[in-house]
């Protein structure tokens, strides 16, 4: 399998997704670690953000605001409304979202499809939602272990595509994030072969769809950890990973990155 003459896509893009995990202190003190790290990188790192809970971004812009190298690091959302403001009680727009700091969204990750009925027709306007303030939407798509083993993978994911990604998207505002279900947080994951192949179908998804569709970063996400990093993100297909339970300590989110190095 190819792994090492990389496609021309822009740098490859590592995002850690902290889900609801993080307070205050334990979360800027992480955040401090990280920037050390990524100090140590000196330009050779790829594009690095942090989702942290939404009570968060504020804070944790404000310290990448004053830490020296503070702009190695990006800070995104977890989710947001479709509309920009109004009566929605407990929701958050990606308006709101840039104001307080956040340079990107993710958006129809597999837990707020099933926790919160969200269908890809929602996802797509809360991607179009992202684009109108002016961030980056990172859409994620998956199988659920029924569908992969039922052989309908790529029907699945090429519909969630197709119903995902706004008609305005480009590769400078939208990444795709693959992310089986069934690996999330189980520390089970495709096989290379699976995820060359899901990533190369996407591809042409893309390019057939989007006049710069051959720039998008095809991220992979579920169950990337410090050991099998280097494997995944070496993948010719790969552009980058979306990380769970691994970003959420400095030093395991460290080596992730540093393996794509
Ligand atoms: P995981 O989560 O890395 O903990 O499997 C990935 C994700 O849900 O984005």
């Amino acid at each position: 399998m190819a792994k090492t003459s990389k496609s021309p896509i822009p740098r490859p893009l590592i995002v850690g997704n902290w889900k609801m995990n993080g307070l205050r202190a334990p979360a800027v003190s992480e955040i401090k670690k990280l920037l050390k790290l990524l100090a140590k990188a000196a330009g050779r790192a790829p594009e690095v953000a942090i989702c942290p809970p939404a009570t968060l971004v504020a804070t944790l812009a404000g310290v990448l605001k004053t830490a020296a190298g503070g702009r190695r690091l990006g800070l995104g959302g977890q989710d947001c409304h479709a509309s920009a403001s109004g009566a929605h009680t407990g929701d958050l727009s990606a308006e709101m979202l840039k104001d307080a700091g956040a340079a990107f969204v993710i958006v129809g990750h597999s837990e707020r499809r099933t926790d919160h009925g969200e269908s890809s027709n929602m996802v797509r306007e809360k991607a179009a939602a992202a684009h109108r303030a002016g961030i980056a939407a990172i859409i994620c798509l998956g199988e659920s272990l029924a569908e992969r083993e039922a052989g309908r993978t790529l029907d699945v994911l090429r519909r969630q595509l197709e119903e995902s990604v706004p008609a305005g998207a480009k590769a400078a505002n939208t990444a795709i994030a693959y992310e089986p279900i069934w690996a999330i947080g189980t520390g089970r994951t495709p096989t290379e072969a699976q995820i060359v192949e899901v990533h190369t179908d996407l591809r042409r998804q893309l390019t057939q769809h989007f006049a710069d569709g051959g720039k998008f970063r095809l991220l992979y996400g579920g169950s990337v950890k410090p050991e099998n990093a280097a494997a995944i993100l070496g993948l010719d297909p790969v552009n980058g990973a979306l990380v769970g339970g691994a970003s959420l300590k400095a030093a395991d989110f460290w080596r992730i990155i540093s393996a794509r190095m």
